[in-house]
């Protein structure tokens, strides 16, 4: 079983729904990234449950009462190209969020991530920051990524993955074990070519529909 001291499972028939189908290689490109977006949305649900809030008074139609707001800016940055796919189901909870993006891909030779793109908004620092990739795979892309957010003085870095694997799992323990990591799904493990079995494919691939 793979260890990260901050790892959730999101195992919820919901997501287990949408995930049958995403993984299914029947499945459209249309329907993939409608998939992509809900199953985002529904972690997020859970990811963003400790935000940080403020309390404040409202005036209802009929009396004031105590609520809270969100306190903090929250900052969704996800790692091009595919965690774009889940960046619309994201923004609908959380229209007010900034989006920065990170840009990687991993070199099919080595799977070592190459950083090609980094665009982050000014104050990404002042709060929580909600990385998304949908695939956790040996875990050097979402290790590299973190590694960018850090240097821009990010602290609260929380992954939303759909699918991890567990050498990702344990890489991310070790490189970021502060980072919280939210999957709909930890799978068995990788083939020789860096794809996690049994995984959904090509992630980015079946978004964009390149292959
Ligand atoms: C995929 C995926 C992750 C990465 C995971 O991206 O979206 O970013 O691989 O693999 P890792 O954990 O071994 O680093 P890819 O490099 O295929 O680029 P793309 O999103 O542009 O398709
Ligand atoms: N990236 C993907 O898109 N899929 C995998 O299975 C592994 C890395």
């Amino acid at each position: 079983m793979a260890s990260h001291p901050n790892l959730t499972i999101l195992d919820h028939p919901l997501i287990r729904d949408k995930m049958a189908r995403l993984r299914d290689e029947e499945t459209s490109p249309e329907d993939f990234r409608r998939l992509i977006a809900q199953v985002a949305g529904l972690m997020t649900f859970q990811a963003s449950r400790d935000l940080p809030v403020v309390e404040t008074t409202v005036r209802t139609p009929l009396e004031e009462t105590e609520e809270v707001r969100l306190s903090a800016p929250v900052t969704l940055v996800p790692i091009l190209r595919a965690g774009l796919g889940m960046v619309e189901g994201i923004i609908a909870l959380m229209p007010e969020a900034n989006v920065g993006h990170v840009g990687l891909y991993r070199d099919e030779s080595t799977l070592k991530p190459v950083t090609y793109y980094c665009k982050l908004p000014p104050f990404v620092a002042d709060g929580p920051v909600f990385l998304v990739d949908p695939m956790l795979a040996t875990g050097g892309s979402a290790i590299a990524a973190t590694e960018v957010l850090r240097q821009h003085g990010c602290e609260d870095i929380r992954l939303i993955c759909l699918v991890a694997a567990p050498e990702g799992v344990l890489a991310m323990g070790e490189a970021c074990p502060d980072v919280r990591i939210f999957v709909a799904a930890l799978d068995r493990q990788l083939n020789e070519s860096g794809y996690i079995l049994p995984g959904l494919g090509d992630a980015g691939d079946r978004i964009f529909g390149t292959r």
